[in-house]
């Protein structure tokens, strides 16, 4: 995507301005940019990424479409990246929500960068969180010249779309109208949302994966659920810190894995009581971020002309594209 390159702040906003506008379900502020529906300031800060972050060949990207495990991968790659830097007893995630230990590079490039150090971003390597659909990546992110590392997790759609229908109903003003599951579902399906499609989210990072196996590793929930401790390890070999022999011998992988499990952080004091800053202009409660954290909690909650509809939107939309999950 283009756009006005080298522009300033106040440009970007003009572009916003003047693109096609819906009714979101946490705001009404979504707009459309290329295909995908973003809300309009997480905008300004893609496009402030696009024209003026610099990746470094050690930079590690968590990407995800949200609620497909953004909050569980932020704690096991950092967990895994720094693990000579922490001990299980006295580690950050012990005293803060996953979301806090490093930023996401739509928001980072929002904020002046006075408190880098805060965020633990000027240490190396440097962890970033990303829901950018891939094709709206700093080209310095995309280039395959550039060494940075990209991990993607994706989710069942349907587990996602519950997920995300259980959120807004905890984040959403209480100004604005209600929504229905039934009016949420159509969004979903239709691709308003933010980032979404869900669909092409995935097929955007699926197919640079397919391009260049070494840079983008693309792990699944329900896979993360089933088999952490070898999702772990491939996780620490792709970001260029794999597990030692000693390190297996010794119960790393598996503290790692119990570290981040959703039954301890979800139970820890701090995600239960507290909040966390994800952007200037936004609070979180972190309890927010932990549900269920289970695989087919759509059985219980979509009708089967849901469960068909949405089945029907994969098969077509992945078809010939390799992509099975
Ligand atoms: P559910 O709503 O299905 O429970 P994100 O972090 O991308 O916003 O995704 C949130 C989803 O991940 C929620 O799913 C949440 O409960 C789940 N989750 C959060 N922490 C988790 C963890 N440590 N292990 C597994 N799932 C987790």
């Amino acid at each position: 995507p283009k756009h006005l390159k080298n522009g300033t702040t106040d440009e970007y906003e003009v572009t916003i301005a003047t693109l096609p506008k819906q009714n979101g379900w946490v705001n009404e502020n979504l707009v459309k940019y290329h295909d995908t529906w973003f809300n309009s300031t997480t905008l300004k800060g893609v496009m402030l990424a696009q024209d003026h972050f610099v990746a470094r060949p050690t930079d590690i990207f968590l990407a995800t479409f949200p609620k497909c495990g953004t909050t569980w991968l932020k704690a096991l790659a950092f967990t895994i990246v720094n693990r000579n830097r922490y001990d299980f007893s006295d580690h950050p995630l012990l005293t803060k929500n996953p979301q806090a230990l490093f930023p996401f590079l739509e928001i980072f490039s929002l904020r002046d960068h006075e408190n880098e150090d805060e965020l633990e971003i000027s240490s190396s390597p440097r962890l970033f969180s990303i829901h950018t659909p891939y094709p709206h990546l700093p080209e310095s992110v995309r280039s395959w010249a550039s060494a940075c590392r990209i991990v993607y997790v994706v989710r069942d759609p349907k587990d996602v779309f519950v997920s995300s229908w259980y959120h807004m109903k905890k984040i959403r003003s209480k100004e604005l109208p209600q929504l229905t599951i039934e009016e949420c579902f159509k969004m979903f399906c239709e691709g308003v949302y933010q980032f979404g499609p869900y669909w092409d989210h995935v097929l955007g990072f699926w197919n640079a994966s397919m391009q260049s196996l070494d840079k983008v590793l693309i792990l699944t929930y329900e896979d993360l659920k089933k088999n952490p401790i070898d999702s772990a390890k491939k996780m620490a070999k792709h970001l260029g810190h794999p597990f030692s022999v000693d390190e297996e011998k010794n119960g790393i992988v598996e503290e790692t894995v119990k570290l981040c499990s959703f039954d301890n952080l979800s139970n820890l004091e701090v995600n239960k009581t507290g909040v966390t800053k994800i952007a200037s202009f936004r609070y979180y409660e972190n309890h927010v971020f932990f549900r269920k954290g289970s695989v087919g909690d759509w059985q219980t909650h979509l009708t089967p002309e849901m469960v068909e509809k949405i089945n029907e939107i994969s098969k077509q939309k992945f078809r010939g594209t390799g992509f099975t999950a």
